[in-house]
C-alpha cells in the first residue's frame, strides 16, 4: 500500500457537536484536511489543478470507533488501497495521539474528472504521485508445493492469519483484510491454478486434499506452526479439510459466506456443465454466469468496481484450474462432522444477502461448533470482505484479538 504523509491535527470546539464530541462533519473535515495536508508535503496542492482534472469524492465509509473531544491531537495516517485507471480508494485510519485509540476508519473512493464532469484518466503526475496502479496485490512470495508453485501475500507480524478465498476469484479478494489489518501477519495464497500460482495440466493434481496440503506447504515455507485460518466459501471446504487432515495447524477459523453440505445431484450436474462452458467459451463466460448469484443486489449498481475485480480475479484462473476446482468442488464431502468435531475458536461470518451460503446456513453452522461466534454482514452478499470491507475487517480484527 502506498502511504502518505502522517499529518497530525487538532480536534476544535466547532468540530463537535453539542454534547462536546467530534461530530461527523467535523472528522470528514479533518480527513480531508489531512489530505490536502499530504499533497501539500508532496507535490503541492495543486497538483490535481495544474493537471486540468479533480478528484470528486464518489463513496466514503466511515467506520467511527471511538468518540474524540476538542484539544484531541488526531493523528491521521492515509494510504492508497486501490488504483485504477481513472479512480482511486484512499484509507484513513484517525488515531487519538494521546493513547493511540483508533477514532475512526475511513474508506474514500474518487474518480478523477475533467471540468465538464466526465470521469478522466488519471495524469501522468498524479499516477507517480499515488504510486504503482494496484490489483490490490503485493509483490508475492513463490512457494514450492507437491506439483505448483504458489504465489503467497505476506504482509505484517503478529498472529499469523491465513486467508483462503473461494471460486473463481484469488488473493486479492482480500486486499481490504491485507491493507488493514495491520496487527497481525495476514498470509493469502492464490490456489493451484488461479491468480499467480501456476496451474498444473493433470486433473490429477487437483483435489480437496491437494488445497489443502497447499495451505500446510505455505505454512512451512514460511516456518509457521500454527495459525488462524479464513476461508470464504470454496475456501471454507479447504479448511474443513485442513482440519481434517492437519488439525494441530489450525489455532482458529474463521468461515466465511460457506457451507458443510456436500453438492446435491443436481448441483454436480451443474458443475459439469459448467466445467464444459469453461472448456468451449472461456473464464468471462464462467464468470458471467455466476455473477447474478454472487454479490447483493445493490453491489453492482454503487460499487460497479467491485464487479470489475470480479471479472479481473475469474480470468486470472487457467482453464485447467477451473475445471479442475469445479470438479472438486462437485466431489467434496460433507462436512458438518468436522465442524461437530471443531474444538477451536470459531468466528462464522455470513453475507445478510448471499443466496449460495444463506445467512440461515450460517446459524445452522455455528450451532454446531460449541462457543463459535456468528455475524452476519448487512448489505453484503457471498463476497462480504469485498462488498462490506470495513464491517468484515472490523469484525476479523476483534476475533484475532480474542484468540491472538
Ligand atoms: C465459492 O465462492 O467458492 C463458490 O460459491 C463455492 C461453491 O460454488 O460451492
Amino acid at each position: 500500500m502506498t502511504t502518505f504523509s502522517t499529518v497530525e491535527l487538532t480536534v476544535y470546539p466547532n468540530d463537535c457537536d453539542a454534547f462536546g464530541h467530534l461530530n461527523q462533519a467535523g472528522l470528514a473535515a479533518l480527513l480531508e484536511r489531512a489530505r490536502w495536508e499530504a499533497l501539500a508535503r508532496g507535490p503541492g496542492m495543486d497538483l490535481f489543478q495544474r493537471n486540468g482534472v479533480w478528484p470528486a469524492l464518489r463513496k466514503a465509509t466511515i467506520e467511527y470507533r471511538a468518540a474524540a473531544y476538542p484539544r484531541d491531537v488526531l493523528r491521521v495516517e492515509t494510504g492508497l488501497v486501490h488504483r485504477g485507471a481513472t479512480s482511486f480508494t484512499l484509507r484513513h485510519v484517525a488515531r487519538r495521539a494521546s493513547d493511540d485509540t483508533v477514532v475512526a476508519e475511513a474508506d474514500m473512493v474518487f474518480v478523477c474528472i475533467d471540468h465538464l464532469g466526465r470521469a478522466a484518466p488519471l495524469p501522468e503526475e498524479v499516477a507517480r504521485f499515488l504510486g504503482p496502479r494496484t490489483s490490490g496485490a503485493h509483490q508475492p512470495l513463490r512457494v514450492a508445493a507437491a506439483d505448483a508453485e504458489l504465489a503467497v501475500e505476506v504482509r505484517g507480524e503478529g498472529t499469523p492469519v491465513l486467508f483462503v478465498h473461494g471460486f473463481p476469484f484469488d488473493r486479492t479478494m482480500w486486499r481490504h483484510q491485507l491493507a488493514a489489518l495491520s496487527r497481525c501477519k495476514r498470509l493469502a495464497l492464490d490456489l493451484r491454478g488461479a491468480g499467480d500460482s501456476t496451474a498444473p495440466k493433470s486433473p490429477q493434481s487437483y483435489s480437496m486434499a491437494h488445497y489443502a496440503e497447499d495451505l500446510v506447504a505455505t505454512l512451512d515455507a514460511l516456518g509457521i506452526r500454527q495459525t488462524v485460518v479464513c476461508g470464504l466459501s470454496m475456501g471454507g471446504y479447504v479448511v474443513f479439510e485442513l482440519l481434517r487432515r492437519h488439525p494441530d495447524r489450525v489455532k482458529a477459523v474463521v468461515l466465511a459466506c460457506t457451507k458443510p453440505d456436500a453438492d446435491s445431484a443436481e448441483a454436480r450436474r451443474d458443475r459439469d456443465a459448467l466445467a464444459a462452458v469453461a472448456e468451449r467459451e472461456g473464464q468471462d463466460a464462467v464468470v458471467e454466469r455466476l455473477l447474478p448469484r454472487l454479490l447483493a443486489p445493490a453491489t453492482p449498481p454503487t460499487q460497479p468496481e467491485v464487479v470489475g475485480q470480479v471479472r479481473d480475479m475469474a480470468r486470472r484462473w487457467s482453464i485447467p484450474g477451473i475445471v479442475g476446482a469445479l470438479r472438486v468442488l462437485r466431489d467434496r464431502p460433507d462436512s458438518t462432522d468436522t465442524l461437530r468435531r471443531l474444538r477451536v475458536p470459531t468466528l462464522v461470518l455470513a453475507g445478510s444477502e448471499d443466496r449460495i451460503s444463506t445467512p440461515d446456513v450460517a446459524r445452522a453452522m455455528a450451532a454446531l461448533v460449541p462457543g463459535a461466534q456468528l455475524h452476519v454482514v448487512p448489505a453484503a452478499g457471498h463476497l462480504a470482505p469485498l462488498e462490506q470491507p470495513l464491517a468484515t475487517t472490523r469484525l476479523l480484527a476483534d476475533f484475532v484479538n480474542q484468540v491472538g
